[in-house]
């Protein structure tokens, strides 16, 4: 199971990369506003950036919703670095897009999937990703880890060499529900991530062992 980490924040990408067990970056437009990164040139750069830190694949979205838009943006995008996974969105000219970007071997997320079908047809297409969004899901009294269970059987079914990317996650137990379904990479905050190490007999064990080693070694 891939782990990527959802966020533009490059400290946070740092201490995520720090800790080795990073496989990678998702951002969208919202992740990109939130820390301040405006302006095209300034976007590109923040790729850049965010590429020299981390090591693994980098999801770079596009803005445009027009198919020529987003063919010229994502071949941008894609020329940045060889990091660059090119982030589209799941709709009509974003599949046709997706299809170009699989042709020209130019590798794709396809984001903002919200149900089988979406997820079906971007496999069709030959994204390397999709991601469906199961924090999103879940804030509409919608079941996201289900949609995740759903897709990795029709998935199966068909062989989709499409890697499932569950989006959107926002805990630990999102983290783990993705893994007992076979989710082959989850993206989340850095607290998704960190929150996996936390067990209060983790804590209480150690300090008892290094308490008795103190004992015995006065
Ligand atoms: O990157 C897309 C997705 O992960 C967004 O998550 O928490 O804004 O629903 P969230």
């Amino acid at each position: 199971m891939k782990f990527f980490i959802d966020t533009a924040n490059l400290d946070q990408i740092r201490e995520a990369q720090d800790l080795g067990v990073l496989d990678g970056v998702t951002t969208n437009p919202s992740l990109m506003a939130k820390e301040g990164i405006t302006g095209r040139e300034n976007i590109l750069q923040h790729y850049k950036d965010i590429c020299a830190i981390a090591t693994g694949d980098v999801s770079a979205e596009v803005i445009s919703t027009t198919y020529d838009e987003m063919i010229k943006e994502g071949e941008e995008l894609a020329a940045l670095h060889e990091q660059i996974v090119v982030k589209v969105p799941m709709i009509k000219d974003g599949i046709k897009a997706i299809k170009y970007f699989s042709d020209k071997g130019i590798r794709t997320n396809c984001t903002l999937v919200f149900s089988c079908g979406q997820a079906l047809l971007a496999a069709k297409a030959g994204a390397t990703y999709v991601s469906p969004f199961i924090g999103r899901l879940d804030d509409i009294s919608t079941d996201g880890l289900n949609l995740i269970a759903e897709i990795r059987h029709i998935y199966d079914n068909y062989m989709f060499d499409t890697q499932i990317l569950a989006a959107s996650v926002r805990h630990t137990m999102h983290v783990i529900d993705c893994a007992k379904i076979g989710a082959d990479v989850m993206t989340g905050p850095l607290s998704s991530i960190e929150g996996l190490l936390r067990h209060p007999l983790t804590d209480s064990g150690l300090a008892k062992f290094l308490a008795d080693y103190e004992k015995g070694n006065k």
